[in-house]
This record gives structure tokens, sequence and C-alpha cells, in this order.
């Protein structure tokens, strides 16, 4: 049974009009809060915060101008913002180690994949420190814990949001804001492309969007600042656990 009530509260979720976002739009509704569903695809984005009574926001999360202002919208129609997922999400496409870089699409990649979600949570923080705290919470990867050699563009992204909701969480965990990371294997969703043909064939096991908002409620209900959550298909979701480094002390300010 859960022990997350989110009765009175208002989430954000970015890329919530599809697969991972949309389920996780369902579970914190389900949860007892009011949400905000952005999106890219605005007919999806609408028709996901309707099933739900709450409200729809088009937009591209990689303009810089986006999240500060769907903060704004949200702190205006809702009246304050408390839970945050910055989700939306693409994949790479291209090994990025050849000649043939396609810099279009890298630079989107990186848009959508790391910015965003700097963009995201700067703007979500003085939102959240008017509730005197908050959740922020990060859909990485599991390659953004382990090398992904079929993807290796893909993985700097996800190993940079990483490194990111480590560090932000240390920063802010004195702010009552407790930032995660989520970082699931393969999941069933449009993003795999032509992959799920291949993963169907061998009958590989794919989690399911509807696992990623488990992890995401357990995350809400015991998540610690700075945590990277791996999510696999049959286990429980746990905080990894990341070896120290020589040196460390340094750089966590303890020296
Ligand atoms: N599917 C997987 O195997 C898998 C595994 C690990 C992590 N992830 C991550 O999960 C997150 C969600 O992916 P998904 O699998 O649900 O994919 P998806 O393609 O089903 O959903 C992604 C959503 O993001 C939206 N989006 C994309 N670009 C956007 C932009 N510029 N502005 C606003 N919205 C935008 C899309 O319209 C879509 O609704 C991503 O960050 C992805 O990297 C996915």
């Amino acid at each position: 049974m859960s022990t997350v009530d989110l009765t009175g509260q208002v989430a954000l979720v970015t890329g919530g009009a599809g697969g991972i976002g949309a389920a996780v739009v369902r579970r914190l509704a389900k949860l007892g809060a009011r949400v905000a569903v952005l999106d890219l695809d605005a007919a999806g984005a609408q028709r996901i915060a309707s099933a739900v009574g709450g409200i729809a926001i088009a937009g591209d999360v990689t303009d810089a101008a986006t999240m500060p202002a769907v903060v704004e919208q949200v702190e205006r129609e809702l009246g304050r913002l408390d839970v945050v997922h910055l989700n939306a999400g693409i994949g790479g496409g291209q090994a990025g180690i050849d000649d043939a870089l396609n810099v279009d699409r890298y630079r989107k990649l990186v848009g959508v994949n790391v910015d965003h979600v700097v963009y995201g949570l700067c703007a979500a923080v003085p939102a959240l420190r008017r509730q005197g705290g908050g959740k922020i919470v990060i859909t990485a990867s599991l390659a953004g814990l382990a090398a992904m050699p079929a993807d290796p563009l893909y993985t700097l992204t996800k190993h940079a949001v990483v490194g990111y909701a480590r560090a932000a969480g240390k920063a802010l965990a004195a702010d009552g804001i407790v930032v995660s990371a989520l970082c699931p294997g393969f999941v069933d969703t449009l993003l795999l492309g032509a992959a799920k043909e291949e993963f169907d064939a061998v009958a590989f096991p794919l989690l399911t969007p509807s696992d990623i908002a488990d992890a995401l409620e357990a995350v809400l209900a015991q998540g610690e600042p700075g945590e990277a959550w791996v999510i696999q298909p049959g286990g429980q979701a746990s905080a990894h656990q990341f070896r120290g480094v020589p040196g460390q002390d340094v750089v966590l300010g303890r020296v």
C-alpha cells in the first residue's frame, strides 16, 4: 500500500503525453495531485490531462524560455508546485564516434535530454522553495550508469543528468527539495523504435511504463537527495550504491 498522499499538491510532468510520462501523470493524479502535462504533442497532452482533470501545456522543452513560462503558468492556474518530473527525452540514434556526426541531431539530443533538465530544475526550484520544499525527479536511464556502446551519445546525455541529479540533490537538500534520478532499463514505449521488434523476436523482458510509475511512487515515498534509482524487470527499484572515488571529499566540500 502506498504511503504517498499528494492531495492538495500540484505536479508537473514533461513529456507527459506519451510512454512513461503518461503513466506517471495517471499515477500522480491517482495519488491526489493536480497535474500539468507538458509535451510537444499538444493533442496527446490534452488527452492525458483531460483524463485526469489536469491541465495541458504545449511546448518544446529545448527552448530556454519554455520551462520558466510553464512553471509560471502552473503556479498561476493551479496555485502552487510541489512535484516536478523532468521526463521528456529522445533516443540518440547515432553512434557519434565517426565522421558522420549529424550535428543538428546531436544538438537536439542534448537539448531534450540535458538542457531541458537544467532549464526545468532551475525554473522549478524557486516555486518549490515557496512551498518550503518539494520533489524533482529526472528520468535518466540505465545508460546513465552503464555504458551503452550501441548509443554513446545517449549514454553521454544520461550520464550528464545522473551527475546533475546527484550534485543538485546534495546542493538543494537543505531547502527540503529532494532531487532524484530514475534509471530504467528498456521500457516498452515508442522511444524503442525499430529495436522493439528485435526485443520481441528474442522475448527480451521489457519494463512497462507502469513499472516506472511504481518506481517514481517509491522514490516519492522513500527517496533521499541525489539518489539514482535502478529499475529492471522483475526486480524491486532501489537506489544505486555508488562506489567512492579517491579524493571525493574535495568535490563533496568535506575538506
Ligand atoms: N523507453 C525506454 O527504453 C527508456 C529507457 C530508459 C529511459 N528512458 C527515458 O524515459 C523518458 C521518457 O521516454 P519514453 O520511453 O516514455 O518515450 P516516448 O517517446 O514514449 O515519450 C517521450 C515524450 O516526450 C515528448 N517530447 C520529446 N521531445 C520533446 C520536446 N522537445 N519538448 C516536449 N516534449 C517532448 C514526446 O512528445 C513524448 O510524449 C526519456 O527521458 C527517455 O530517455 C526511456
